[in-house]
């Protein structure tokens, strides 16, 4: 019945020693921001995690500053106030609780993004599969209204309506928008989400890697020298 993408479509990160493709992160995001984020969140990515990977710092300041976010602290006054986000701000997300996002998608919540990737079974792969695995449902299977037929999804009624269509996004650098392009897209935007410090991660394991075949290297050499005139 439900069916899990049982291969890997091999993506730019896979590697181990292989970085994320920072423009398709960039595409992304676009897709992201322009579709996906008026139904979900992605509530563990602050603005400052773009800095150095889709925007540099001022173009991550011009960003966050595009949103309102209620401020931590009230003012003088005691009260609540919203004013632009900045760096150390969550990238806001779409409802402010749970009800809202019920009431505004027919009873079914949108999950937060940001780690879903790591959260179902399958990851990028089984995120890539069901956004591009909208079906006509198979004869015979009726679906009661507000759910689409997705073989992807467990069960294969999902209450998300196919979210991307040919042309939805024009894309900062020309790349034609297809649906399977935005997927793929999206999906290693999410990855990274899942995930903000692989690159850092992959990087210093080189370095570790390094400095670890040295210190054998030196050990075993200082071994044998000390050793010699015993033997
Ligand atoms: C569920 C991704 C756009 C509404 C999901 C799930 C993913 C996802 C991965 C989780 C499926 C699971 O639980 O295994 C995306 C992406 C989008 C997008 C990447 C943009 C390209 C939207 C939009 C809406 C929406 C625009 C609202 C119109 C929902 C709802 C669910 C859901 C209601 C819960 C489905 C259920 O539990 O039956 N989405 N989504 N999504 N999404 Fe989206």
């Amino acid at each position: 019945d439900d069916c899990i993408p049982s291969l890997s479509y091999g993506w730019p990160q896979d590697g181990a020693l292989s970085s994320f493709d920072h423009a398709a992160i960039r595409r992304g995001f676009q897709v992201y921001r322009q579709v996906c984020s008026s139904c979900h969140s992605i509530q563990y990515i602050s603005f400052r995690n773009f800095v150095g990977v889709t925007h540099d710092e001022a173009g991550a300041k011009k960003l966050a500053e595009e949103f309102e976010v209620t401020d931590a602290q009230p003012n003088d006054d005691g009260e609540m106030f919203e004013r632009p986000a900045k760096l150390f701000d969550r990238y806001p997300g779409p409802y402010r609780n749970e009800a809202e996002g019920r009431a505004a998608n027919g009873g079914a919540l949108p999950p937060d993004l940001s780690l879903m990737t790591k959260a179902r079974h399958g990851g990028i792969d089984y995120v890539f599969a069901l956004l591009t695995g909208y079906a006509d449902s198979p004869a015979g299977k009726d679906l009661l209204p507000g759910l689409y037929y997705n073989p992807y999804f467990a069960g294969g009624a999902i209450a998300m309506p196919p979210p991307l269509m040919d042309g939805q996004v024009e894309y900062e650098d020309g790349t034609p928008a297809t649906v399977t392009q935005m997927a793929k897209d999206v999906s290693q935007f999410l990855a990274w989400c899942a995930e903000p410090e692989h690159d850092e991660r992959k990087k210093f394991g080189v370095k570790a890697v390094t400095v670890l075949a040295l210190g054998i290297g030196i050990t075993a050499y200082y071994k044998r020298l000390r050793w010699a005139p015993v033997k």
